[in-house]
């Protein structure tokens, strides 16, 4: 991902401050877990309390290892999964309140894009009728004429050929198949795109391509997108603001200028400090992280992190979780760690 690093300065100018498109409130989502014949009811810890808002117009970066609740909070804030707790407020309505027709005007304005577009799209589905049916389901086109229109514009704005339209998902390249379930997605006008690790199952010389897609579309479209990644790089080069997630819960969020320049929260310098950067000069010290991601169904008590932590105090780190507040003195990043003003 080179190329999209280094070919031009990152859109850092976050939306102005103000209203939420999207807001969550500390949202939860538990998983009931059975774990052997005698030991019914523990829980997966998914998502945990979190709260996180998105602005028109801003990416908000999303990023954690592997297992720590990524897609589950993407897929729940778009009420693909339930919550188990929590508000989910959309355009200022709580969208956990709504019964799912109550949903069904809203699901417009609320997209996701998938890691895998060959298994999000049907292979027996023309592209044609893949991009058509959404506009059926909402009523957007009236005639097979408008519908054919509309597919055309579509997929000219994602890159691709009108006359491609009557061709399968498997006569595609996964670059184009991902521009396809953009094209998907885009047909319904949507505000929002949960876009979860939209590049990762691509090839590295076609990922750039569709980074910059994303980007031209939220200049475009004015869409704001909760961007799932594991490159640290992208999620730079692309979001206003991050939000790091350890095991259900997010530790740090700030823009992304801050997070990256001075990140407090001790897992996200470690995060952080396995990116190569460019400047031999700003070259962090490399982080290794200690031992394996504990199990979300048995998080260890106090900071779910402290047993993989350096700077983890004994009676402390152990006992209380900490809560996400602001920093002192720059309250746009908060940090969940009781040593992150030190
Ligand atoms: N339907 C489910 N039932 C039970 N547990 C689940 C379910 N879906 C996810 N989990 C568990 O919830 C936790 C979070 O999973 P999730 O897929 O959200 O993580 P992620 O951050 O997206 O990971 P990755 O980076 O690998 O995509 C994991 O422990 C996972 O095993
Ligand atoms: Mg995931």
């Amino acid at each position: 991902m080179t190329e999209v690093a280094t070919s031009e300065a990152p859109a850092k100018r976050a939306p102005a401050e103000g209203e939420a498109l999207c807001r969550i409130d500390s949202l939860s989502t538990h998983f009931p877990v059975n774990r052997g014949p005698f030991r019914k009811g523990g829980v997966v810890r998914a998502v945990d309390r979190v709260s996180l808002e998105v602005r028109p117009g801003e990416t908000v970066g999303l990023v954690g290892e592997s297992g720590c609740g990524k897609s589950t909070l993407g897929r729940t804030i778009l009420r693909l999964i339930e919550p188990t707790a929590g508000s989910i407020y959309f355009e200022n309505r709580d969208i956990t309140k709504l019964s799912m027709s109550e949903m069904r005007p809203l699901r417009r304005r609320m997209q996701i894009i998938f890691q895998d577009p060959y298994a999000s799209l049907d292979p027996r589905m023309s592209v044609r009728d893949t991009v058509a049916e959404a506009l059926e389901i909402h009523g957007l086109a009236k005639t097979k004429k408008q519908a054919d229109e509309r597919v055309a514009s579509l997929l000219e704005k994602v890159g691709l050929r009108p006359d491609q339209m009557d061709r399968y998902p498997h006569e595609f390249s996964g670059g184009q198949r991902q521009r396809v379930g953009i094209a998907r997605a885009l047909a319904v006008e949507p505000k929002f795109i949960v876009a979860d690790e939209p590049i990762s199952a691509l090839d590295v010389s076609i990922q750039a391509q569709i980074v910059n897609l994303l980007k031209d579309l939220q200049e475009e479209l004015g869409l704001a997108y909760l961007f799932i990644a594991h490159d640290l790089k992208v999620v730079e080069y692309l979001s206003h603001r991050v939000a790091v997630m350890y095991l259900g819960r997010v530790v740090e969020t700030a823009p992304s200028r801050e997070l990256y320049d001075d990140p407090r929260h001790p897992y996200t310098r470690a995060l952080l400090s396995a990116v190569p950067v460019p400047d031999p000069e700003t070259k962090r010290s490399r982080i290794v992280l200690q031992g394996d991601v504990p199990s979300p169904i048995d998080p260890p008590p106090g900071c779910a992190f402290h047993p993989r932590c350096s700077i983890a105090e004994k009676g402390l780190c152990d006992r209380e979780a900490p809560p996400l507040v602001p920093l002192k003195n720059r309250p746009s990043q908060s940090v969940a760690c009781f040593k992150a003003e030190g």
